[in-house]
This record gives C-alpha cells, structure tokens and sequence, in this order.
C-alpha cells in the first residue's frame, strides 16, 4: 500500500492513485482547521459545561445521545460547514469546478462500552461500496481533537484486492433513506434497518491507522475496507469526514475495481459542486441510476 504524505501531485493523478489503493495523508491546512474550530465550538457549546472528551464520565449515555441527536445534524447543516470544506478542498488542490462532496458528518467514538449503537455506531469493518457509493468516490476523515492511536480508523489492506462475502446485495441507498424517514416519523427507537456485513471472518491484521494533528486529513477510496478502532483510551474521539467525486470519473464511470459489492441505488444524488453546491449533471447522475430510486419513494401520507 502507498502512502503519500502532503505530495504535491494533481489531483488527477492523486484519483488515479486512490483508486489503486493508496492513502494520502495532509497536513492542517488555514480552511480544514476552520471547519475542526466550527466543529469543536459547537460541541463545546453543547456539552458544556462539561469537557467534550471526557463527558462519558459526568454524563449517563441517554442524555448524551439526545444531545449529539442535535450535535451532529447542527454541524452536517451548518451554513459555514459547506464554505470551509469547499475551501479545504481547494487549498488541496481540487477543481471545484469538477469536484462534487456530500455534507460532512460528525462521528464519535465513546471510551468502553459508552453509546456503542444508533447516534454513535462504532462501525465494523465495511466498504462504502457496500452502501451504493459510487466506485470512484474518495473519502476524506480528519480528527476534531487530539487523536490516539487506540481510538482513530483502521484501514485493512489485504481486502483491497481479497473479495468478502457480505450483505451488500441486501443493501439499496433509496431503501435505506426511506425507512430511515419512515422511522423518524414514527419515533422508531430501534433501529431495525439492515446494514451490509462482512459474512465471513474478517482478519484484521495487518491494519493501518494513522494519527493526524487536528485538521490533518486523510483520503483514501471507497472501497477500501476499513472500521472503528476499538477506543481503549479514556478520551472520546470525535472526527469529521466527508466524501468527494469528480465529474470526469462520474462521467467516464471510472474509479476503484468492484470487487465484491452487489448493492443496489446510488448516493450519486448527494453530491454538491464545489463551487455553487449544485447536484451533478442530469446525464451524468443518470448513468447510476438502476429504476430502484422511483421504487422506494415515501408515500404522501408516511408519517400521518
Ligand atoms: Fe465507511
């Protein structure tokens, strides 16, 4: 596996290299470290007046979870979210012309057996390929506070060229947001939705993690089997991560190899050009869609 640390390549041939299987890693730059301070002053903001890091020990998990309940989708929605990660992705060397991203998340991951599931799944080892992303989509995933070793990521190389029988035939994007809505409107608080598994033992040594400085970020293919490092520190990890496509892959339908991903639907539709956040090109988003997407439509009256 190669991995590229703050290289100067375009981006061009950095695409080409991700889907290849390399990791690239970067340092803080002036806009990803805006959107890691927008992001800590609203947990700061909505923990306090506890220390977001160690609120797992002053805080019973319940509360914590309505609390992130309002957190995260604060931060995915908040109007400068957008302007600083078109931004970073500028100032490392993207066209935003060409260069399409879907709102970033906030992820957390709890010290123990603290909030394990639903607002703060840890996430098994898995694809996004397996959840209908695009085969040339990147993915981008930096730390918001100081990061260990025992409670970043882990990418598993050997499942870059080695299939998994897993679940992903089970799994539609459209599906997956339609129940998700249906729930919602229910006040649904299990969680019942199926998510793709490997149905296989998974060995995950060899595994890299790598531990950047606040604001350093790292990319690395969708299809790159990766999860959630168990965290065995006493610090709770929070982290930002996004994803990005580019016009011309989407286009040329060009990206990382499939080698084991039998899900149905796209997130095609979810991206935002980086310069005025418009969805991708009709003709170029149509290219991925398979009839699943007017199969799973909520119904007027859901939720009534
Ligand atoms: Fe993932």
């Amino acid at each position: 596996m190669n991995i590229y640390v703050d290289s100067k390549m375009s981006d061009d041939d950095r695409r080409k290299e991700l889907y290849q299987g390399a990791l690239f890693v970067n340092s803080p730059r002036p806009s990803a470290l805006k959107l890691c301070r927008l992001a800590q002053d609203l947990i700061e903001e909505a923990f306090s007046p506890l220390d977001p890091v160690t609120v797992h020990q002053n805080l019973p998990a319940e509360k914590c979870a309505e609390i992130l309940a309002v957190l995260k989708p604060k931060f995915i929605h908040h109007p400068n979210a957008k302007e600083y990660l078109s931004k970073m992705l500028a100032e490392l060397g993207c066209d935003l012309e060409k260069t399409y991203f879907d709102v970033p998340r906030m992820r957390t991951a709890f010290p123990g057996d603290y909030l394990k599931s639903g607002i703060a799944y840890a996430f098994h080892p898995h694809r996004d390929t397996w959840y209908s992303a695009p085969f040339c989509q990147i993915n981008w995933w930096m730390p918001i506070y100081k990061l260990e070793a025992e409670n970043c990521m882990a990418i598993h190389p050997r499942y870059w060229n080695q299939p998994v029988r897993n679940g992903s035939g089970q799994y539609n994007y459209h599906k997956w947001n339609l129940e998700s809505r249906l729930n919602a409107a229910k006040h649904v608080k299990t969680d019942t939705r199926v998510q793709p598994h490997p149905e296989e033992p998974i060995e995950l040594e060899p595994q890299v993690r790598l531990v950047s400085e606040v604001g350093g970020v790292y990319l690395f293919s969708a299809a790159q089997m990766h999860s959630t490092v168990p965290n065995t520190t006493t610090a709770t990890r929070y982290s930002i991560d996004f994803r990005t496509v580019h016009l011309a892959d989407v286009s040329e339908q060009t990206g990382a190899p499939n080698i084991d991903s039998a899900c149905t639907g796209t997130t095609m539709g979810d991206y935002l050009r980086g310069t005025d956040f418009s969805h991708l090109p009709k003709e170029a988003l149509a290219l991925y869609l398979d009839g699943t997407e007017s199969q799973y439509v909520a119904s007027p009256l859901a939720g009534n």
